[in-house]
């Protein structure tokens, strides 16, 4: 997609390993460039098959001024369809979630299939074929009982670092997994900025007390000295003997990228819990917890924190120019029961905590951004992953630096 040449202009300075100029994150010209360019063409995590049952459930996600339809249609296929009517454009579905034998505009009420075909257009003569105003499809991909849609026809080619992730995701049984608790967190800020700060942990020791308490990241001296015996840990519970796997991770196809590494928690931590202990029965084949965490990353805005037994997924969604939704998802084995198998409060409390951090730190990252004297500053080391997103995000708005 070409890119305006006044965005361009924006960016005529900047140099790799630098942060980006203050109109990438207070330009409107730019978000709408954001949505139509990025998030229209990226494969995004949406849920997990768990939340459609049955034919006709369907949940909505939103962002930016777009709204896609997940739904089970009576085949039972997974399917989605831009929530726009094919008449005169009103929302076709307004409940986020549900059970529905049709779709029913509520407008004038034309009424669309699960499979998104137009059944009828009311009074609308008999020159009218509504084989020609179904509701436009968005793509589907399903990985392991996650949903990924993409609104565009033309998506990133993502199954082969798919398929690559699957043999390493195997023992977690993605597909087995049940939502045990969601929560969304908005800050007043452009959504690339939420992004960018989860995108590196040069912020976790000064920001994250409880994260780094029991955490190895935020220090790689930490990671490397701790991974051989994790690895050694890993093996016994079931886990491969993996520390990092990139798929296309440079050169590849712009968002097709899928990366997996492992990292140690510190001594006496089984997972992401309080206290150190295991919050739930170990996922999938996992015999036990090996004190690891793996973070996942799909394409360049979906991403995964796997523990031995339960799994954390976050989405930086934008809703407005700097208005942005943090939304948190925790998961746990489809058969684990709350009150007997897991506590919601003990589950959730170290990314509640370390999101209410983040939260903070993100609102005053746009607030200091939105200063006219703000000059972009060098990247650390420890800041690859944004230099990484910038590379990505940058080609497919259509501004790389060649
Ligand atoms: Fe949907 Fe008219 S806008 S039926
Ligand atoms: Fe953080």
């Amino acid at each position: 997609m070409s890119c305006p040449a006044t965005i361009k202009q924006i960016l005529r300075d900047h140099k790799d390993g630098m942060a980006m100029p203050r109109e990438m994150y207070t330009s409107r010209e730019v978000y709408d460039h954001d949505i139509a360019s990025f998030w229209n063409r990226s494969w995004i995590w949406v849920g997990h098959i768990c939340q459609l049952p049955e034919p006709g459930d369907y949940f909505l996600f939103d962002y930016g001024p777009e709204s896609i339809i997940i739904v089970r249609d009576r085949e039972g296929e997974i399917r989605a369809h831009l929530n726009v009517c094919r008449h005169r454009g009103s929302r076709v579905c307004v409940e986020q979630s549900g059970r529905a034998r049709a779709f029913v505009c509520p407008y004038h009420a034309w009424t669309f299939e699960l499979s998104g075909e137009l059944r009828a257009g009311r009074a609308m003569g008999p020159d009218f074929d509504p084989g020609d105003y179904g509701l436009f499809p968005a793509q589907v991909r399903i990985f392991e009982g996650l949903i990924f849609v993409c609104a565009s026809t033309d998506a990133p080619e993502i199954d082969a670092g798919l398929a690559q992730l699957a043999k390493l995701t195997a023992p977690f049984e993605l597909a087995n997994m049940k939502i045990a608790h969601q929560a969304n967190y908005p800050v007043p800020a452009n959504w690339k900025l939420a992004q960018e700060n989860y995108l590196e942990c040069y912020h976790c020791a000064p920001a994250h007390l409880d994260y780094a308490r029991s955490h190895s990241l935020k220090n790689p001296a930490d990671v490397e000295a701790l991974m051989p015996a994790l690895l050694d840990r890993a093996e016994a519970v079931g886990l491969p003997r993996e520390t990092m796997s990139i798929s296309s991770y440079e050169g590849g196809p712009v968002g097709a990228d899928v990366y997996y590494r492992r990292y140690p928690l510190f001594e006496g931590y089984q997972t992401g819990s309080k206290s150190g202990a295991p919050l739930a029965p170990p996922l999938g084949r996992l015999t036990g917890h090996d004190g690891g965490a793996t973070d996942i990353q799909v394409g360049l805005i979906n991403f995964f924190l796997v523990y031995a037994d339960h799994l954390v997924g976050y989405r930086f969604v934008p809703r407005g120019l700097q208005e942005t939704d943090i939304q948190v998802v925790w998961m746990v084995r489809g058969d684990a029961e709350e009150g007997r198998d897991y506590d919601i409060d003990d589950l959730t409390w170290l990314w509640h905590v370390t999101t209410l951090d983040d939260e903070r730190i993100i609102r005053h990252n746009q607030d200091g951004v939105n200063s006219h004297f703000f000059r972009p500053g060098p990247l650390a080391e420890m800041e690859w992953g944004i230099r990484h997103f910038y590379n990505g995000y940058l080609r497919m708005i259509g501004a790389d630096r060649g």
